[in-house]
């Protein structure tokens, strides 16, 4: 049985963190379950790390029901939330509601997110009353960074703290069965987490979120120069890798790969048998 929005909110009232990551495919799904991390997050940052795009704004539903499939084809009972891709929700609802079902139908996710407040209150609303979880996206929302004129950290100042406040409380009236703030100051990260009573999931927004998000290739060291402030390498894996792979170039090169132990033999008269009758 995988995790359920119950068993997640089951994690704040007793005050267990919860801890997500993000995986676009089987592999990375394989090695997040290994690490018994119980919330999966698929996320549209593959745009930038996956499919090596410079934002998210270009991913497509087709996009996300692949690398959704994928992940759920690697997990068993982790909680998979799978993100509605930008425009896939923004510009009418019959749109939102048939896109959020995809994920679910055709993905396998247990639950949508989206990003933004009071725009979206309505839309996050008929998607919960159709069945489907949604998990909110408040603070910096990368899919908005041409408005928001950059990734940079959200409500600094009062008007705009306000504002993520607000909206927080309208999602979770709207049915939100969470949160995730991104980039917001950690004491406002705070207020919010005490505000609510559903969880809140922070990435870059402080330790008393409820959960914390990370990105699967930032915390394993995957990107070779980016290194946001708000990211801990957990591991060095892009130099780890390139490494390997130079050594596995060298032994082709030096003729030390492929050995006897990684090759099969035939026997010298088969060998010779077979020479004779192709001839
Ligand atoms: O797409 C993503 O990886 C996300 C996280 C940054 C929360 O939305």
């Amino acid at each position: 049985m995988r995790m359920t929005i119950n068993d997640i909110q089951n994690r704040k009232d007793i005050g267990e963190k919860i801890p997500m990551v993000t995986a676009y495919d089987y592999t990375a799904a394989k090695l997040v379950s290994k690490a018994d991390i119980p919330l999966i997050l698929v996320g549209d940052s593959l745009g930038q790390v996956v499919l090596g795009h410079d934002s998210t704004i270009p991913v497509t539903m087709d996009d996300m029901v692949r690398h959704t499939q994928m992940v759920v084809r690697g997990t068993g009972t982790q909680h998979i939330v799978s993100d509605m891709p930008f425009m896939s929700y923004q510009a009418d609802m019959e749109d939102a509601l048939r896109n959020a079902g995809r994920l679910v139908k055709e993905g396998g996710c247990q639950s949508v997110k989206l990003e933004g407040g009071l725009p979206v209150i309505e839309t996050v609303r008929n998607i919960v009353d159709s069945g489907i979880p949604v998990m909110g996206h408040l603070g910096l929302t990368p899919q908005s960074v041409n408005q928001l004129s950059g990734y940079r950290v959200q409500g600094r100042d009062s008007i705009s703290a306000a504002r993520i406040i607000k909206d927080a409380l309208l999602l979770q009236e709207a049915g939100a069965y969470s949160v995730v703030l991104e980039l917001v100051p950690r004491e406002l990260a705070s207020e919010i987490t005490g505000l609510l009573d559903i969880p809140t999931i922070g990435i870059g927004s402080g330790l008393h979120c409820s959960g914390q998000v990370q990105v699967f290739h930032d915390l394993l060291g995957l990107i070779e120069v980016f290194s946001p402030k708000h990211t801990k390498k957990y591991a060095n894996l892009f130099v780890d890798i390139v490494q390997a792979l130079k050594n596995y170039a060298d032994d082709v090169g030096g003729e030390k790969f492929p050995t006897e132990n990684e090759s099969f033999g035939i026997d010298k008269e088969i060998l010779e048998k077979a020479i004779k009758f192709s001839k």
